[in-house]
């Protein structure tokens, strides 16, 4: 296994049999870890990015089978938060330090390409310093080009697995893989940085799915891949599902790293949610970027995609001095910067760019 590892850093690239054989054996984890805290070092030193998550709208036209907002669960409390309220979040936020927002969302109908041209609008205006993300599900490609032109900067979209047939199985029939896909591919096209990434452990996830994963996820080349663990939600079609391995995520965070050495790959909620040193344990694997929730307190509970989330009763001030405090004692350094994937240049003089991938056409298909 140690060689697929030393083949995955000098190569950025595995073979669909590689991935398999490597995932399913979860094996020289330490080397692994040690590997891509080895190369995040190279690019981002010690940092780790912090992005201000704002959670503002509840309301979702989609039913998917393992979310606490799905629009059959009919005991979430709905709220969408105004623009101005939005605005005041960016205003504690850039107080705290925050130079990037993340606007994440259920696919609220309320909120018109209208609406959120003039909500980017607004906080570009008063944030011009700051990056700006969407996280609002599938849009037009037409609507997505607006919002760049409006500001926007970067989308976070996740794929949710590669595989059609899984895909099938975790979604309605209104929602295809390939839509999700084209989506993502048009973002890239937009200019937009863009985000994928997937639940680790969603019911009938197996190893061919992630090493399908693995493999779209060379072919698109994304700025960044959230991944976290699947926490199942009692009001959910999949309440009584086994929750997604801790293990699992990290040594896929490890592999990540190697794969794409100046990733933006965030250690996320549901990895504190599903061990208390979650966070702290996947960027000791390989991420570099954390979200705190900068939703005001009052809502936060309302966004429960899973249970037992946490972070839903802190001030935004606790919560971010909470996880700058857990950095430090990892030996981590929380900074509020932009971090944007291309102003991040390899520590290494000369190594720039090494990293291009030697398996990958012209046209961007990867050989399998
Ligand atoms: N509506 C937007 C979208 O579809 O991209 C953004 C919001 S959606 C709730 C954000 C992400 O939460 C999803 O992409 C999914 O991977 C994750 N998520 C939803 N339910 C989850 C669960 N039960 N456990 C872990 N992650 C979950
Ligand atoms: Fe829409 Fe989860 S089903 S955000």
């Amino acid at each position: 296994m140690r060689r697929l590892i030393d083949k995955l850093e000098r190569d950025h690239c595995l073979k669909k049999e590689e991935w398999m054989a490597l995932i399913a054996a979860e094996a020289e984890k330490e080397y692994l870890y040690e590997r891509a805290r080895a190369v995040s070092g190279q690019y981002y030193g010690n940092k780790v990015y912090t992005r201000g998550l704002i959670e503002f709208t509840n309301y979702c036209r989609n039913n998917c089978y393992y979310c606490g907002i799905r629009r059959d669960n009919a005991d979430v409390e709905r709220y969408r938060l105004s623009e101005e309220e939005i605005l005041s979040c960016c205003k504690e936020g850039y107080r705290l330090g925050f130079r990037t927002f993340v606007l994440q969302g259920g696919e609220d109908a309320y909120y018109t390409d209208d609406r959120l041209i003039h909500l980017i609008r607004a906080i570009k205006k008063a944030y011009g310093d700051c990056a700006l993300t969407l996280s609002i599900g599938e849009k037009s490609k037409e609507s997505c080009r607006k919002f760049f032109e409006a500001g926007a900067d970067r989308y976070l979209l996740r794929h949710e697995t590669a595989n059609k047939e899984h895909y099938r199985s975790l979604h309605p029939k209104e929602l295809s893989l390939e839509k999700r896909q084209e989506c993502l591919y048009n973002l890239k096209e937009i200019g937009f940085q863009t985000g994928c990434g997937f639940m680790v452990g969603s019911p009938g996830q197996t190893v061919e799915c992630l090493a399908e994963d693995m493999l779209f996820i060379t072919e698109l080349q994304p700025q960044m891949v959230g991944i976290g663990p699947f926490v199942p939600h009692h009001k959910t079609p999949f309440a009584s599902e086994a929750a997604g391995s801790v293990e699992r995520t990290l040594y896929l965070i490890g592999l990540l790293r190697l794969l794409k050495p100046n990733l933006l790959l965030p250690a996320t909620t549901a990895l504190g949610t599903m061990d208390e040193n979650g966070r702290e344990r996947g960027i000791l694997a390989g991420a570099n970027v954390v979200m705190p929730n900068l939703s005001p307190v009052g809502v936060r509970k309302k966004y429960a995609l899973y249970d037992n989330k946490i972070c839903t009763g802190d001030e935004a001030a606790e919560c971010r001095m909470c996880l700058s405090g857990r950095m430090e004692r990892i030996g981590y350094r929380l900074v509020t910067d932009r971090g944007d994937p291309a102003e991040n240049e390899c520590h290494l003089a000369g190594k720039k760019e090494n990293y291009v991938q030697r398996n990958v056409t012209e046209s961007g298909r990867v050989h399998q």
